[in-house]
């Protein structure tokens, strides 16, 4: 496997690769927004689809698996860390930030703010998983966002719909089944903004668009972070002076739990990339 190290013959800290990670194929979505924003920058991808989803797991678990993950992207040479689940920010960024207090970490969070901003009757809809809803920094967001903004936050847990995304059910009916049941009570609640709270959703877009339709009601926005959070690491990275100068393509490297096959299928179907991809374990 080529190593970043291989690739030049002195190394320097900008040409160090970006660490991402996620339960599994979920941080892909957001993986495309760095790619788009920083396409000269070295990165890592690593999905723990082995131990996915997080989103039922106790909080220890999470922070366990987050805290072993960064270490092995950290091993490989990674100059930061970009948590690209919604689900791990919650459990584990602060124990991240404890333990690398020097390394730019960024993390995902459901958007509430972008979505206050554009609901035009002052009521959003969250889908998230279980984990991120019961969290304390999702419950502390959500409150201040409800009194800077007077907007009415309703949430929605998505039980089992990673996980369908996961096996790769984009468009199946039990996956177009399960997005309809968890959208319909937040639009027929007046919801006029629906936040999607967890990075693999961006992929099934299109039923949350058909459940939408199928509702019958006004517009209604839906937001995903992927893009502001590019933008972050990028300033990020710029203030650290981190920002890989080179005017070549970025090279992926990608790294699974779980199965190699489904990653791949996963990076083809969802990206159009074929990089190369390994099987590891870490405890
Ligand atoms: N992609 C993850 C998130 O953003 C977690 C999904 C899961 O593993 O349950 O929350």
């Amino acid at each position: 496997m080529t190593t970043f190290s291989e690739r030049a013959s002195t190394p320097v800290a900008t040409t160090a690769p970006i660490g991402i990670f996620d339960s599994g194929i979920g941080g892909l979505s957001v993986l495309r927004h760095i790619q788009a924003r920083l396409p000269h920058e070295n990165v890592l991808y690593f999905a723990d689809s082995g131990f996915a989803p997080y989103g039922g797991k106790p909080e220890q678990f999470i922070v366990t698996r987050s805290l072993a993950i960064t270490d092995f992207l950290l091993q490989h040479g990674a100059k930061a860390i970009v948590v690209a689940c919604n689900t791990a920010t919650a459990a584990a960024i602060k124990a991240l930030r404890a333990c690398h207090p020097r390394l730019p970490i960024v993390g995902v969070e459901p958007g509430l703010k972008p979505a206050a901003a554009l609901s035009k009757n002052n009521t959003i809809g969250v889908l998230a998983t279980e984990r991120t809803l019961a969290s304390s920094k999702f419950r502390q967001l959500s409150e201040r966002i409800a009194a800077d903004s007077g907007v009415r936050v309703l949430t929605q847990a998505c039980t089992g719909l990673a996980d369908q995304i996961e096996k790769g059910e984009l468009q199946s009916a039990a996956t177009a089944e399960l997005v309809q049941r968890y959208a319909a009570p937040l639009i027929a609640q007046g919801a006029d903004t629906l936040v999607l709270g967890c990075t693999h959703y961006p992929f099934v877009l299109p039923l949350f668009q058909d459940a939408i339709c199928d509702a019958g009601s006004g517009p209604i926005t839906i937001i995903d972070t992927g893009r502001p959070i590019a933008l972050h690491l990028a300033s990020l990275l710029k203030d650290h002076d981190l920002l890989n100068a080179s005017s070549s393509p970025g090279l992926l490297l990608t790294f699974t739990t779980g199965s190699e096959i489904a990653l791949r299928d996963a990076l083809k179907k969802l990206l159009d990339l074929q990089p190369s991809t390994a099987k590891v374990t870490i405890n």
